[in-house]
């Protein structure tokens, strides 16, 4: 038994019934139509891989069956039988894209010759539509991995299925799952005012696709369900086209739709084509969702843990914001990344998570405190590390956090390292963290001058600072370029010197 499904279609019972016994003995699905109008009601009902047609048939001849076919997006494959094997006929069966003859009278070697010529056409076919699909996965999959941006692969989904599919109009519909209402979130061809922005559910082909999951091809040849044809709109000068579901792994979240306003009408294959595509979008989109959901929890878990560091020590109130916008605006200064400049933001915000871990009485000490103090208040690097490394924090933002107390020269802690063994992070934030202690307004003294901040940096470089890093915040200080975005002090708040 192959996989392959053939329909004959023949006005004679013999042929039709001939042709069916031979081919059904070498294993094939065989469906019989005694003429053109009933071949077509079978194809519509079940397609076909191969169509083995008379020419020669009342009503619709084979060549008009031929034309419909066609016309109605069917791929199959289609070879026909025909006593009246002219040499015009053959021209115009050619012309009109048929794929081979088998003349009356045949032997049965000579039908079965035929139709695997023709079967071994049609999988050939299947094969290429099967790797022409794999291009645009790959496509997709190679630009839309690494693109977290939901808005970009947006963009980048319909920019590849205006080229896969040579469409004039794409849509990309996502459900709103507030309003329940699916929405266009990307679309190309529309002028502005054609674009349906939203789409109240039961509405049109893309509300049917969506809620029956199933994937629509039409032309306008071929539209026989009276649910589809009412949710056509007849002023659409659409030629063909085609919606499929954006299916995740429980339930159906979108819908891509493709349309054609002139040029050959899609294909079953095209359906197909298009149905594995969607399954592909699907996934990028989910992951991309996903990927938003981890962030803003990863977002949360950091507002959470800065909250919490603030409310152990009061006087770091907004101290982690301002080293924050410190930290990027040096390192978008001296060339880092957008990944790194978020790393650099978080490892801001969460410097000194540690001091959650170092004893009350400490942190809220008033006075300046002893040496043993301050050798306890050394230990929040260690302590940030333990808090935040069992939450899965990259490394990069770890090692920044770990070593933000160490100095260029190697005197700082917790390790002594020393210029380039310190991460560039740490060298960041190492200055970041400085200059807000120096030019937010502290209890136990007021803000000091830029000139003094620079003079300081100036000094300071090649000792506790990175050369390179100190100049960069420099030239933006001179610039006005690093000013504490907030500062609030809480009231009674007292001195809190030797504690940074
Ligand atoms: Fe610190």
């Amino acid at each position: 038994m192959t996989d392959e499904k053939i329909l004959i279609v023949d006005d004679e019972d013999m042929i039709r019934t001939l042709c069916a016994q031979i081919l059904s003995d070498r294993g094939y699905e065989v469906h019989t139509a005694s003429n053109g109008i009933t071949a077509l009601e079978e194809l519509r009902k079940s397609p076909v891989d191969l169509i083995v047609t008379d020419i020669k048939m009342p009503g619709m001849d084979g060549l008009d069956l031929l034309e419909r076919v066609r016309a109605e997006g069917h791929d199959s494959v289609v070879i026909f039988i025909t006593g009246y094997g002219t040499i015009d006929t053959a021209v115009e069966s050619l012309m009109r894209g048929v794929d081979g003859f088998v003349l009356k009278p045949f032997t049965e070697k000579q039908l079965i010759t035929s139709v695997e010529r023709a079967i071994k056409r049609s999988r050939m076919e299947k094969e290429n539509i099967r790797l022409k699909a794999l291009i645009p996965l790959f496509e997709i999959s190679k630009l839309l991995v690494p693109e977290l941006d939901l808005g970009a692969i947006f963009t980048m989904i319909t920019n590849i299925v205006v080229q896969e599919f040579s469409a004039d109009r794409v849509s990309l519909m996502l459900l709103n799952e507030t309003t329940g209402i699916l929405e266009i979130r990307a679309s190309h061809g529309f002028s502005s005012p054609d674009v349906p922005l939203a789409k109240k559910p039961g509405e049109g082909i893309s509300e049917f696709v969506f809620l029956h999951r199933t994937p629509v091809l039409i032309s306008p040849e071929n539209i026989q369900d009276t649910e589809i044809t009412a949710r056509l709109n007849k002023n659409d000068p659409a030629r063909s086209s085609m919606s499929v579901p954006l299916s995740g792994k429980n339930s159906v979240f979108g819908v891509l739709n493709i349309t054609r306003i002139s040029g050959r009408a899609f294909t079953t294959s095209d359906l197909q084509v298009a149905s594995i595509l969607a399954t592909q979008v699907a996934a990028a989109l989910e992951n991309a969702t996903l990927f938003r959901h981890l962030q803003d929890h990863y977002v949360r878990t950091v507002q959470a843990l800065v909250a919490a560091v603030e409310a152990k020590d009061p006087y770091t109130c907004l101290h982690s914001i301002n080293v924050a916008t410190y930290a990027v605006e040096i390192g978008r200064d001296i060339g880092l990344n957008k990944s790194q400049l978020e790393e650099i933001r978080i490892a801001a915000m969460l410097h000194d998570i540690g001091k959650i871990g170092v004893s009350d009485v400490i942190i809220s000490k008033p006075e300046r405190l002893s040496y043993e103090e301050f050798n306890v208040m050394k230990d929040h690097s260690e302590h940030g590390i333990r808090i935040l490394d069992p939450i899965g924090f990259p490394p990069e933002i770890l090692q920044a956090i770990h070593q933000h107390h160490e100095r260029y020269d190697g005197k700082g802690y917790p390790y002594g390292l020393a210029g380039e063994e310190i991460s560039l992070g740490a060298r960041i934030l190492n200055i970041a963290d400085a200059i807000d202690a120096m030019i937010s307004r502290r209890p136990y003294h007021e803000t000091i001058s830029n000139q003094e901040v620079l003079q300081e940096l100036e000094r300071e470089a090649g000792k506790q600072f990175d050369p390179r890093i100190a100049e960069s915040a420099r030239r933006l200080i001179q610039q006005g370029q690093l000013k504490p975005v907030s500062y609030c002090m809480p009231a009674g708040a007292k001195e809190d010197a030797g504690k940074k």
